[in-house]
């Protein structure tokens, strides 16, 4: 039995999924618990290679439908969660995850209206049982997450194909795991995103302690 917990960071772009892993990794280590930080797509060798040819718009300029991609997608998470996040787990290590089966719902199952029965079965097959024990939906203004992904980003790099995308596609997809969150209340908490990078990091330590560590001894905040 695994004893590690698996946390997600979902939400769209620029929302600051990346700095709460980094700054609840941390924190975790610091009460003495290990953690991995993945990010998807990707996560694994594998998977990485997958990545690439996704984010850079390979697939899609080379005419794959959105139902292709999907199973690109899957096959990459497959490949994530039995060769990195399954052995973590075993070893007692958290494994704090940058997007998940979640951004799968939205961004393939909303956005490019792949059919739910396809998504459904794909994530069946890819995540094999490996449910998140919690998965933070950090919830901004599109307009917003997009700015701050913009300036993160060093000069000369491109957006990505999904930054490249419109704000109100963007605003969609905030719907859409507002919608998801609101399905399965117990695993997905909404977190406000729009305070500061401590205020958020508070939110989230909160619902750690509250939801997974309260049945842990001998673990100090
Ligand atoms: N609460 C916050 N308030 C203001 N700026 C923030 C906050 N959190 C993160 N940022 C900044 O916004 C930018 C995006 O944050 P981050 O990379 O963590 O987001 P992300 O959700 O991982 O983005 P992406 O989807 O592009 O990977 C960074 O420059 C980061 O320093
Ligand atoms: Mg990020």
């Amino acid at each position: 039995m695994a004893k590690g917990k698996f946390i997600t960071f979902e939400g769209g772009e620029g929302v600051g999924k990346t700095t709460q892993i980094r700054l609840l990794s941390k924190r975790l280590n610091a009460a003495g618990i290990e953690t991995i930080h993945s990010r998807e797509p990707g996560g694994s060798a594998g998977a990485e290679a997958v990545r690439h040819v996704l984010l850079s718009g390979m697939a899609e300029n080379m005419g794959m439908s959105p139902a292709g991609e999907a199973i690109l997608f899957a096959a990459a998470r497959a490949d994530h969660v039995d060769t990195t996040i399954r052995p973590a787990l075993e070893k007692d290590t958290w494994v704090l995850c940058d997007r998940f089966m979640d951004s799968t719902r939205v961004y393939q199952g909303e956005s490019d209206n792949v059919p739910s029965e396809l998504i459904d079965s794909l994530e069946k097959l890819a995540i094999d049982g490996m449910v998140p024990d919690l998965t933070f939906i950090l919830d901004l203004r599109a307009e917003i997450g997009l700015a701050r992904a913009h300036k993160r980003r060093p000069d000369g790099e491109e957006a990505d194909r999904f930054e490249r995308e419109t704000v109100s596609v963007h605003e969609k997809r905030r719907q859409a795991f507002l919608k998801l969150a609101q399905r399965d209340p117990k695993r997905c908490k909404i977190i406000d995103a729009s305070q500061s990078e401590e205020e958020i990091a508070f939110d989230i330590w909160t619902i750690i302690e509250r939801e997974l560590l309260a049945d842990q001894t001998g673990i100090e905040g």
